[in-house]
């Protein structure tokens, strides 16, 4: 589930790739034509995989306005009323906008195919189950990666024509993870508990990338979190009158706050360690917590509400 409101997404979504290519433009050797993108995480990338797996009885919120307003003009399954950060992406490499793989009856996946699945966890769902937290779905990282890998026959055909095709993809690595985290605050379980999940979490998706680069894979994208803190939610569910729980500059509440930047400097230490593990590969973090927070700190130079009405 997005903890951000699809607005702010959309403003922070400029923010952040303003830096994102310079990134990836100033990466010397590495500088090349994506001939598509390949895309695993949550509702932040989920391009319609969610409505596609939805019965027709039972369909997502994203399913019905206000989601698709203003830009597509109709509900597409994005949470959000305009376009996702991988859209942007999408436009920016110009390749078309990638396409959801679930629910699609004669997709071309060609340039891009999309895994991402909204309110989708890193770990698995049973075994966040056995914890006691409750996951709407079982599609997290590890089955989006299974299906992805069945689905090759029909996306590429023979190995070696989808080796070439995963080393000429963006892999768009997430953002995956914050719904882990998502789901035990919903419950209001204590931040310890929450905190033994995080080297989970990251050890998952430091798998799913070393298994990609195993089958090809040598362009990642890797989003960390965001400032939960900031989000209306939590700011519901865990309001208090203590008002230095409260960061002074954004009203966002500063203990969800650090736990999003703990998760993150945990990523980028993995993402280090990949690195030198596998020098020809260009993995890139992505700093989407920075982006959103500047949101909150600047609302009116971003035209925009403040994240937060305490
Ligand atoms: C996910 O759940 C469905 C039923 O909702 C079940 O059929 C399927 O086997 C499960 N898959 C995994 C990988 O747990
Ligand atoms: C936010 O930016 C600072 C300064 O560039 C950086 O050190 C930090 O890792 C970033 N935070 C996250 C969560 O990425």
């Amino acid at each position: 589930m997005a903890s951000l409101d699809s607005h702010v997404l959309m403003k922070l979504v400029s923010l952040f790739l303003s830096t994102l290519f310079v990134t990836i433009l100033s990466s010397e050797s590495q500088c090349r034509n994506f001939e598509s993108i390949i895309s695993f995480g949550d509702s932040i990338a989920d391009t319609g995989n969610l409505l596609g797996l939805s019965d027709h009885n039972n369909l997502p919120m994203s399913a019905f306005p206000p989601y698709g307003e203003t830009f597509f003009h109709h509900p597409t399954g994005r949470f959000s009323d305009g376009r996702l950060i991988i859209d942007f992406i999408a436009e920016f490499l110009g390749l078309p906008y990638v396409p959801p793989y679930f629910g699609s009856t004669n997709g071309n996946f060609e340039k891009g195919v999309n895994f991402a699945v909204a309110s989708a966890t890193a770990l698995k769902s049973s075994f966040l189950e056995e914890r006691g937290y409750h996951c709407p779905h079982n599609i997290s990282l590890g089955v989006q990666l299974k299906i992805f890998k069945q689905s090759l026959p029909n996306l590429c055909g023979l190995p070696s024509d989808c080796r070439d095709m995963i080393g000429n993809a963006l892999i768009l690595m997430g953002e995956i993870g914050a719904n882990d985290y998502n789901f035990p605050f919903f419950q209001l379980r204590p931040l310890d508990e929450v905190k033994e999940l995080v080297p989970l979490v990251i050890s998952t998706i430091s798998s799913a990338i070393t298994e990609l680069i195993g089958m090809g894979g040598r362009t990642f994208l890797v989003p960390g979190g965001f400032p939960l803190g900031c989000s209306v939610a939590f700011l519901t569910l865990h309001q208090t009158s203590n008002m230095e729980e409260y960061d002074p500059l954004t009203g966002c509440l500063k203990w969800l706050n650090k736990f999003g930047e703990y998760h993150s400097e945990q990523l980028q230490e993995e993402l280090n360690r990949l690195r030198k593990l596998n020098p020809h590969v260009n993995i890139i973090y992505a700093d989407y917590y920075n982006a959103s927070l500047r949101l909150g700190r600047e609302p009116s130079k971003h035209d925009t509400c403040p994240l937060v009405a305490v």
